[in-house]
């Protein structure tokens, strides 16, 4: 990126910033279940790059609190990436069920068969490498560089970009001000200590500079935020007003045969919930759909038992859902499955419509 200049508080020493957090990190870092604590690493104990992989992609769009057991269960399964790239696709989308945004799940396992398979099972640890593997983007390539290999890579996520917002007071809203951002963190990263910078920004934002009520008070960087002395914390950072979230509808079809087990199909593999089986059902669309039975997967007497609401990034959706008993001579087509409901390991929108159709199936035959 071209070099950015921006005005900075005379009484701000950028190169104290990071030696002050670092400190506070030695004293304070969370335990959590991929991290090298700080003591650790100082005693020569190297982060596993796989497992700084794994947490990074889990961690992507999901928080601490949920991936960490889950975290935990995938390593159980898988311990190397080597064990992951020979695992079958389905069982690392089935072990990924309910954590959301599939494609990652996807891309885990085509980026495990990547480094088993060029890279020997070694991860590379150059930035620009890792960016071109399967699910890295700037952000994981950076995150991993930096926390894995501890080269001096600028790790920029959500609590990071909310503590230097309000380091240099950063007046221009997001997502524009994320060049800035960028810029303001390469001028205070340290060239040593890299990883445990990156995470101790990260837990400074998480337990400390949180978005709301932030305790300035316990704050180790308190002297050299701008936002601070302006008393204007919670005003960064800046956000564009939002576009609200559009509403779509569609129908689910829970077909239900005499041993109980349910008719799933897997969604396409591009796409939402790609890969991940699901109800048969209509499309999504913004519209009402007026004859969501014409879609149905069976000549069947359907019953509309409910309707389910889940929420997207980009939108919300609510499903009706209908529950019929399979009609006699009823043939599954080619990619449907019958498969018995609590077995399924589905997303969490199918799950919730699974889960009302099945506690009414059995009412009002
Ligand atoms: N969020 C993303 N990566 C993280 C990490 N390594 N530690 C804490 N929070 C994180």
């Amino acid at each position: 990126m071209a070099a950015m200049a921006f005005e900075t508080r005379e009484t701000k020493n950028l190169s104290q910033i990071a030696p002050a957090l670092l400190r506070w990190y030695d004293k304070n870092a969370r335990a959590l279940p991929w991290r090298v604590s700080p003591m650790a690493r100082k005693q020569g104990v190297a982060p596993d790059p796989y497992k700084v992989w794994l947490s990074e992609i889990m961690l992507q769009q999901t928080t601490v609190a949920t991936v960490a057991p889950r975290y935990e269960a995938f390593l159980d399964r898988w311990p190397t990436v080597g064990a992951m790239a020979a695992a079958k696709q389905d069982d690392v989308l089935g072990q990924w069920a309910g954590l959301g945004y599939y494609a990652r799940a996807r891309n885990l396992h085509k980026c495990a068969a990547v480094v088993a398979k060029d890279y020997g099972g070694v991860f590379p640890d150059a930035e620009d490498e890792l960016r071109g593997l399967p699910g890295i983007g700037d952000y994981t390539a950076a995150a991993i560089a930096a926390i894995a290999f501890d080269k001096p890579a600028v790790v920029v996520d959500g609590n990071i970009e909310r503590v230097v917002s309000r380091l240099f007071a950063i007046e221009a809203p997001l997502p524009k001000a994320k060049p800035e951002i960028k810029a303001r963190a390469t001028v205070i990263w340290p060239k040593k200590r890299s990883g445990d910078f990156a995470q101790s920004l990260m837990d400074l934002g998480a337990g400390v500079c949180k978005p709301k009520a932030p305790l300035c008070l316990l704050c180790p960087l308190a002297d050299h935020c701008d936002a601070q002395a302006q008393c204007r914390t919670e005003e960064f950072p800046k956000k564009a007003p939002k576009n609200t979230k559009p509403t779509r509808q569609g129908a689910a079809f829970a077909l239900m045969n005499r041993k109980g087990e349910m008719l799933f199909e897997r969604r396409p593999e591009q796409g939402l919930l790609g890969g991940m089986f699901g109800l048969p059902g209509t499309a999504w669309a913004e519209e009402e759909i007026t004859d969501a039975l014409a879609l149905a997967p069976a000549n069947a007497k359907w019953r509309r038992v409910g309707d389910i609401t889940h929420t997207f990034t980009h939108f919300h959706l609510t499903l009706d859902v209908f529950l019929a008993p399979a009609p006699k001579g009823f043939r599954r087509k080619a990619g449907q499955e019958w498969i018995a409901p609590k077995t399924a390991r589905l997303p969490t929108v199918m799950k919730k419509a699974v889960e009302l159709a099945t506690t009414q199936a059995g009412d009002g035959k």
